[in-house]
């Protein structure tokens, strides 16, 4: 049976973090050998909100040099840069004659932008959905590994699927959210206001790029307390949270000696030491970061190689881009 197709897109803005992570990349990293996966860069979206576009390409090597090096293996699953699919511009075109203007002004991003940026809105960022959409159905995909925030987005995807499918007859599958196996891990600020992510205070996010001594002053750093109050209490997020994050780098162990320690503290008897457990924490996510950071370093540092593997991942995606095109263009009578 031909494997499922995955398909998921990221942002070229920004640096990639733990959150990006283990709340995502982890995740992709497990769908290789089990789907058909596609991954890619999403540049022509980054133009709706960064029409600047000095830093563009640089970003685009990192994202894709640290998502290798976050282990997705370009030989299992179509690795690719966005604008190298043209199938998706001509798709973009179909589905917005499927997407109205009404609905795409009540899009809960779409408003978010214009709040933040309202000398900036472009026609592209009132259509991102629909340019999303096209990235999902060009391989026709039916799994999408996105955060909650994607959601909207997501179902509108489905809604111009149904559109098209309806109109000029059966050529997608309806794409549906998609986690692996369990629920998602999810990394809070290191000063514990909300999910760790690159617009934050540099201080809370550590980056996988990050060196070790900034790792290290992060976490450090990181908001803590005078201690529970009395035996095993319920955590506040910010000490749940670097709990969450020693459960991914640090052994068994040493999570249970201080999941101990915390439950057989209380007030005037605090056994647990904070400091204690950030330094083992900074010791053991410098040990996880810093191979993944020489990785992405390296791939970096060889454009060549990072040319080859992107312009092979394309090839993959534009095969299967050409196929679904040749589909759509033969339901609308474009043939
Ligand atoms: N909109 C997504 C984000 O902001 C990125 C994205 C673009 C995407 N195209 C996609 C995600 C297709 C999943 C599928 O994170």
């Amino acid at each position: 049976m031909a494997k499922e197709v995955v398909l998921s897109g990221i942002r070229p803005t920004g640096f990639l973090h733990l959150g990006n992570y283990f709340g995502a990349m982890r995740n992709y990293v497990r769908m290789q050998d089990e789907y058909n996966c596609y991954f890619f860069v999403a540049n022509w979206h980054s133009l709706t909100t960064h029409p600047d576009t000095r830093e563009l390409r640089n970003s685009v090597n990192r994202v894709v040099a640290e998502n290798i090096a976050c282990g997705l293996d370009p030989e299992k699953v179509a690795l690719y840069i966005q604008s190298d699919l043209p199938e998706i511009a001509e798709l973009y075109l179909y589905l917005n004659t499927m997407a109205y203007k009404g609905e795409l002004e009540k899009t809960t991003t779409f408003k978010e932008k214009v709040r933040l940026s309202p000398d900036n809105v472009n026609a592209g960022l009132l259509t991102y959905p629909v340019l999303m959409a096209a990235d999902i159905l060009i391989h026709r995909a039916v799994k999408v590994p996105v955060g909650k925030d994607q959601e909207q987005h997501l179902e509108m995807a489905r809604n111009f699927a149904e559109r098209f499918n309806h109109r000029y007859g059966d050529v997608f599958p309806s794409p549906q959210a998609f986690n692996y196996g369990t629920e998602l891990v999810k990394i809070l600020s290191l000063d514990g206001n909300g999910k760790m992510s690159k617009s934050e205070n540099q201080m809370n996010t550590i980056f996988l790029a990050d060196e070790d001594e900034q790792i290290r002053k992060k976490i450090m750093k990181a908001k803590t307390d005078g201690g529970p109050l009395a035996p095993n209490s319920i955590k506040p997020d910010y000490i749940e949270n670097l709990f969450t994050l020693m459960s991914q780098v640090s052994t068994p162990d040493t999570v249970q000696k201080f999941e101990d320690d915390f439950n057989n503290s209380s007030e005037g008897n605090c056994i647990i030491r904070y400091g204690d457990l950030k330094k083992q924490l900074a010791a053991d996510m410098v040990e996880f970061v810093a191979p993944i950071r020489a990785k992405a370093a390296d791939l970096q540092a060889n454009q060549d190689l990072l040319k080859k593997i992107t312009r092979q991942g394309a090839e993959k995606a534009r095969a299967s881009g050409a196929e679904t095109l040749r589909l759509v263009r033969e339901a609308i009578g474009m043939n």
